[in-house]
């Protein structure tokens, strides 16, 4: 085991994102999907930019297990197309009505309601259908893809990110107990975040102690990433950010600075991104790259 060697999380950030992206494109091409204007809609939103954080967590994971992250970049693709589709049905009327993301005006906006939220159900099935890649299959290991398969579902799904966005609307201006908040965001963005890392574990080959340290680390890094977007709501810069500030206020929405204050939130991102670190002694050679993007989560300014 090598001392630890430092990793550019920015720099890692754009290689595998960009890496992400020629996947993207190649799979769900501009040209001969049918019917041409719902592929049109789905990559208006898929192409529109987006920092890719949750395929690279997903890369990183498999690289700290010394697999090979080109191996997982079918699930690295489903990751993004689920978190895509999570984002043009938050900012739909019904949910928290927001008119630009990713630095264009919302889908919804562009190509009305009916057509974003068909254009979210299309990412999202389309997600299922890249992670059963027969490449990825033969080089995991079928039962690997079928557990990642589960993995995923659950991440998405009522246990996972549909469920915190539920309890996210319901709690509406009532600001609950930290614990609830923090349920909150453990399930509409830890859990996707923590699915991601896990994934690329997984399929990488991880031992069952590897991926249980690559939970928590996604468990931290996810509940600190949220933490961080609720501060950036009110101190971000939508131009760095490619999307409103302030609208938590706003809509009256429970977040961490409503609840705790910005300084205590400042300081409970830290936290959380700290036990992140922590959590990553157990892998070989202290997984560089995800304890870089983990410092990334907290200082990001979009
Ligand atoms: C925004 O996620 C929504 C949350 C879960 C907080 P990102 O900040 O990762 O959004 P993109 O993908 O970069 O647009
Ligand atoms: C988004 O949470 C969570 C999901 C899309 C699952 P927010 O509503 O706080 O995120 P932004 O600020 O709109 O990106
Ligand atoms: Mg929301
Ligand atoms: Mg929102």
């Amino acid at each position: 085991m090598g001392p630890e060697v430092p990793v550019d999380a920015e720099a890692y950030l754009g290689r595998w994102a960009a890496r992400v992206e020629e996947e993207l494109d190649r799979r769900i091409p501009e040209r001969g999907g049918e019917p041409p204007e719902m592929y049109r809609i789905m990559r208006y939103s898929l192409f529109a930019g987006g920092k890719r954080l949750r395929p690279v967590l997903c890369a990183a994971g498999c690289e700290a297990v010394g697999g090979e992250p080109e191996g997982v970049l079918p699930a690295a693709c489903a990751l993004e197309c689920i978190h895509t589709y999570s984002l043009v049905h938050d900012d739909l009327p019904a949910m928290d009505d927001d008119d630009l993301r990713r630095g264009v005006p919302t889908s919804h906006k562009v190509h009305g309601e009916g057509a974003a939220i068909l254009a979210g159900d299309g990412l999202l099935t389309l997600a299922f259908g890249l992670m059963a890649d027969e490449e990825m299959a033969r080089r995991a290991g079928a039962g690997r893809v079928i557990e990642g398969v589960r993995m995923l579902a659950a991440a998405a799904g009522a246990a996972g990110m549909v469920g915190g966005q539920l309890l996210d609307i319901r709690a509406g201006g009532r600001v609950g107990s930290p614990r609830e908040l923090e349920e909150i965001h453990r399930l509409k963005t830890g859990a996707m975040i923590r699915c991601a890392v896990c994934l690329g574990g997984l399929l990488g080959g991880g031992s069952a102690e590897a991926l249980a340290a690559l939970a928590r680390y996604g468990e931290r890094a996810g509940l600190a990433f949220q933490i961080v977007d609720d501060i950036l709501n009110v101190e971000g810069s939508p131009e760095l950010m490619g999307k409103a500030a302030g609208s938590d206020a706003r809509h009256e929405k429970a977040t961490y600075p409503a609840l705790h204050g910005l300084e205590a939130s400042r300081r409970l991102a830290r936290e959380a991104c700290e036990e992140a670190l922590a959590a990553l002694s157990p892998l070989p050679g202290g997984a560089p790259a995800l304890a870089a993007l983990a410092r990334f989560i907290v200082l990001r300014r979009f």
